[in-house]
């Protein structure tokens, strides 16, 4: 009888585990436990020590309580045991022994947060981080360049971001890369990291900020010297101009003399700055902050009807409508600027 409520519960928990278990498989985009900066790592290699003293202090106390379990339980026709009042040795051990294990655990921490506290050596290639309701504005003021939502930075060259909004509080963070640092109007906060492989990062906007906050995502992109180099100067350059006779070319004016105009800045043809500047928007992976990938599909989608993509997005649906043709002009004009 026994068995078989046994492998009745077998057949219960087999699934159930399974199924818990399906969540290591991966990929994790987004894990801490894949460190990829020095930042990333300092906090990693601090999370193992404390996990591994924290799993000794489980060990022990668990330990004891099962020994003392089985060893002083209820047996019929047993004296209880004598229980011990005042044992001085025992008093200043059990006083010592964790004193001394928070010692260990609060020197590293200390150190770790005085290490990542986001100071960066001179030569650090500075970046200002902006968010907005709900997007990621990157500046580069040393190299005078300007994109969104996709920050490229140098494989093993120090970093400095520094991090402010321009609506509510943010948080920016990218988590194998390093810890999170609010995005706070009118105050700038730093993070400093350098990276040590090359790799396309997840991130995520950490702080509640309204409607779109689970939407407001990131991407770190960790080119190898040469390639940021290249990355860097093709941003540099002016937009591509489309080749005359092609929809890109019709896109272009349909562009110009539509609301666009008013809040993005493709240099050049828009001064707009209150949303994202689209000058090389064709050579990013993503549109609307790591929400969709950069295909013809989805930014007919965005143009239509942004709001209905991203809930609350400022980018409201135009009114008159563009008709299809043109919405399919702007993609292609949109697709040109790489
Ligand atoms: Cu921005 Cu949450």
């Amino acid at each position: 009888m026994r068995i078989f409520v046994a492998v009745g519960r077998l057949r219960l928990w087999l699934p159930t585990a399974a199924l818990v278990m399906s969540g290591c498989g991966g990929p994790f985009p987004q894990s801490t436990l894949l460190p990829r900066s020095d930042f990333a790592r300092a906090t990693d290699v601090l999370f193992t020590d404390i996990f591994w003293w924290a799993a000794g202090v489980f060990l022990v106390v668990e330990t004891l309580l099962v020994v003392t379990l089985i060893r002083f339980r209820h047996r019929e026709g047993r004296a209880a045991p004598k229980p011990t009042h005042g044992h001085t040795l025992l008093e200043i051990a059990w006083t010592l022994a964790p004193a001394a294990i928070l010692v260990f655990v609060a020197v590293p921490t200390v150190r770790t947060i005085f290490a990542t506290s986001g100071e960066a050596p001179a030569d650090a290639l500075k970046v200002d981080v902006i968010g907005h309701q709900w997007w990621w504005e990157l500046r580069y003021p040393d190299l005078a360049l300007v994109t969104a939502n996709e920050l490229h930075v140098p494989l093993g060259r120090a970093v400095q971001l520094s991090i402010t909004s321009a609506d509510v509080i943010h948080a920016f963070w990218a988590p194998p890369l390093g810890g999170k640092r609010d995005a706070i109007p009118g105050h700038v906060n730093q993070i400093a990291f350098r990276a040590d492989r090359v790799g396309d990062y997840g991130g995520q906007c950490a702080e509640f900020c309204g409607a779109s906050h689970a939407n407001m995502r990131l991407r770190v992109v960790v080119d190898s010297d040469s390639g940021f180099g290249r990355w860097a100067t093709e941003q540099l350059e002016g937009p591509a101009a489309p080749a005359p006779g092609t929809i890109a070319e019709r896109g272009k004016a349909v562009y110009a003399r539509s609301a666009c105009i008013g809040c993005h800045t493709i240099q050049g043809v828009s001064p707009g700055v209150i949303g994202p500047n689209l000058t090389h928007v064709g050579s990013r992976t993503t549109i609307a902050s790591g929400l969709f990938p950069n295909d013809s599909a989805h930014l007919a989608s965005w143009i239509a009807d942004a709001p209905a993509l991203k809930p609350g997005a400022l980018m409201m649906r135009m009114k008159p409508p563009l008709s299809d043709a043109d919405i399919a002009a702007i993609v292609a004009y949109l697709e040109s600027l790489k």
